[in-house]
């Protein structure tokens, strides 16, 4: 039997998925995107040349494997044009190798100023979004108004007439100046012969590959703390990063998923608004931020740091039936003398070990730590789980019970290369079955 698994952040984002998804990928035929927009950014290392994928699955990267933006994910035309053009200067052809759902829904040109303008009314409240246009574009799809790529290919009146009662209906919003329904209709139909030819019944071309027994990666965008049901709502992005957006977000049933893979950072980060329990502030949250380079991929934004939350990938754990972690980026941690792991909170004087829903309580919340002794041996390129320094494997070892999930995966830089595959780990067990 094949396996098919999802790989998905089980923080705040940023946790290093690019990464994973790139170094698993040569045992898949297919990697497919399920939901989010380019409000993603997905930065990979091959023999030290970057690449920042925003929309595009990092498996474009890898010859011969397909990749997939299914109808869970909002499409900015422009900016997948623009990704592709640079893969191109890159020297990576997409054609043949990049399927686009044609259920997928369209974030339009001004749906980034409904984003922005939304922000600026919440005033105090503001999310701290990408300005993409993510949120709004999920907003039209929801209210039953949004533009679906299939539409762009189909009855050009029908089409006429949907943007024109959205352009007016955006006019309605922004008052300051008014757009012309007709530009953005050439626009669409323009992008839509573009996309034409990647353009495809995604539901049945996976089940058709699940069926012939070739592996799939499902692969998420940002993670579950910002899942618009299962984060911290209201400060979380539009759609569903946890494993049940693999289902509505590619037409796969449950049953073709076989496992899930949850990123986690060895620390925490967080970039935009909204509760972080474990933040730290002042030199060692710049210490973090330098040794992580933690600046958003997108955005370029700062991100906040904190100690590792094991509330968090507990919580994450359970919403996504994690079969193990990937843990990332353990080389920042060389040289600390001292690390912490948040075991618990509490919460006016009340212990507790759940995450809350409430963001009053969350944001009440103290962590509780446990401290464990900092490595000097740097684990920076380590291969091999035992050449650690002791003091991280033992971080490790505790970081796994009070998370309740395995690490099957340790990774020490940002090379392919710097990783560590435990033996006898769930990923072991993929891999050793694979058929691709
Ligand atoms: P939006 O997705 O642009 O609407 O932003 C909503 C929230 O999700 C904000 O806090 C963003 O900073 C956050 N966010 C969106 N995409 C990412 C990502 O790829 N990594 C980390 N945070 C993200």
């Amino acid at each position: 039997m094949s396996t098919n698994i999802a790989v998905l952040g089980a923080q705040w984002g940023d946790e290093g998925k690019g990464k994973i998804v790139d170094m698993l990928t040569p045992h898949f035929s297919t990697v497919a995107r399920y939901q989010g927009g380019h409000n993603a950014g997905h930065t990979v290392y091959v023999h030290g040349k970057k690449f920042v994928l925003h929309l595009v699955p990092s498996g474009i990267l890898h010859p011969g494997v397909t990749c997939i933006i299914g109808n869970g994910v909002v499409i900015d035309p422009q900016a997948l044009f623009k990704e592709v053009d640079e893969l191109g200067r890159m020297g990576i052809d997409v054609d043949g190798r990049l399927l686009v759902s044609e259920k997928a829904h369209l974030i339009l040109p001004y749906h980034r100023e409904l984003d922005v303008l939304s922000e600026a009314r919440r005033g105090e409240r503001k999310i701290g979004t990408t300005s993409r246009g993510i949120g709004p574009a999920y907003e039209d799809k929801i209210g039953r108004r949004g533009i679906r790529i299939v539409d762009l290919l189909g009855d050009r009146e029908a089409l006429a007439t949907e943007v024109r009662e959205n352009v007016s209906a955006r006019n309605r919003i922004i008052k300051e100046t008014t757009l012309d329904w007709r530009p953005v209709y050439d626009q669409l139909l323009a992008y839509g012969e573009r996309m034409r030819p990647w353009v495809t019944d995604v539901s049945l071309y996976l089940s058709q590959n699940v069926a012939e027994g070739k592996r799939v990666m499902f692969e998420g965008a940002q993670a579950t703390l910002l899942d618009i049901d299962h984060g911290t709502y209201p400060f979380v992005t539009s759609s569903n990063a946890s494993v049940g957006g693999v289902c509505t977000g590619l037409g796969v049933p449950p049953r073709a998923i076989h496992g899930v893979l949850g990123v986690a950072k060895a620390y925490t980060t967080r970039v935009g608004e909204g509760p972080l329990p474990t933040e730290l502030t002042g030199e060692l949250a710049d210490r973090l931020r330098e040794s992580g380079q933690e600046y958003g991929a997108s955005t370029g934004r700062p991100r906040r740091c904190g100690w590792y939350d094991a509330v968090v990938v507990r919580y994450s754990a359970r919403i996504n039936g994690l079969d193990a972690l990937a843990l990332t980026k353990l080389d920042v941690l060389d040289g600390l003398p001292e690390v912490k792991i948040c075991v618990g909170y509490k919460v006016e004087s009340e212990q507790v070990s759940e995450f809350p829903a409430d963001l009053r309580l969350l944001t009440a919340a103290e962590p509780q730590y446990e401290t464990l002794p900092g490595w000097v041996k740097p684990t920076k390129g380590v291969t091999d789980f035992n050449a650690l320094a002791v003091e991280a494997q033992r971080y490790i070892r505790r970081l796994e019970e009070v998370s309740g999930v395995d690490c099957a995966i340790v990774s020490t830089g940002s090379d392919r290369s710097e990783t560590i595959v435990r033996k006898e780990s769930a990923v072991a067990r993929w891999l050793a079955d694979s058929r691709v």
